[in-house]
């Protein structure tokens, strides 16, 4: 086998066998308790995601998402109360709109912006933080690592 062959092969089965890491802030009381009532229903869905749980989503600072990627997150993934059911009254506005400026500056220093996704999840919702969930995975697994941050590091 040509050492192009090999190296090929090697790319393909790195493709095939990457398991993102994607990071989820959730607030406490809508997305944290669907994706709970999730767990407690024995509900399967795939193990990529590491929660983190804030009182709302309209506590999540920028930086939290910067410092999820530096530290290795192929994904992240903020999801809190819907529209009108935030327990601090706004705080899922902020946050929506905080995350609509964020998002323009990820584009604009040339990161996917397909890696950051957004949602709304109450506490319900169980089945569609499942879905969610698995359908973030597909979506981060076809993109392939993150490795800005990780080839800055050397
Ligand atoms: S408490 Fe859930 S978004 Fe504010």
């Amino acid at each position: 086998m040509s050492q192009e062959n090999t190296e090929e092969t090697q790319a393909t089965e790195t493709t095939e066998t990457f398991e993102p890491k994607i990071m989820a802030f959730v607030c406490n009381w809508c997305t944290y308790a669907g994706a709970d009532l999730a767990g407690t229903s024995r509900m399967e869905y795939r193990p990529n995601v590491r929660i983190i749980k804030l009182p709302c989503t309209g506590r999540i600072d920028p930086l939290f998402i910067i410092k999820a990627f530096e530290n290795g997150a192929d994904g992240v993934l903020v999801s809190g109360c819907h529209p009108g059911d935030c327990h601090y009254t706004a705080g899922n506005y902020h946050a929506k709109r905080r995350w609509i400026a964020f998002r323009s500056l990820m584009e604009f220093t040339g990161i996917d912006t397909r890696r950051l996704q957004f949602s709304w999840i109450s506490a319900s919702e169980a089945l569609k933080w499942v879905d969610l969930i698995n359908n973030v995975t597909d979506e981060i697994k076809a993109l392939g690592p993150f490795m800005d941050f990780k080839n800055l590091k050397g």
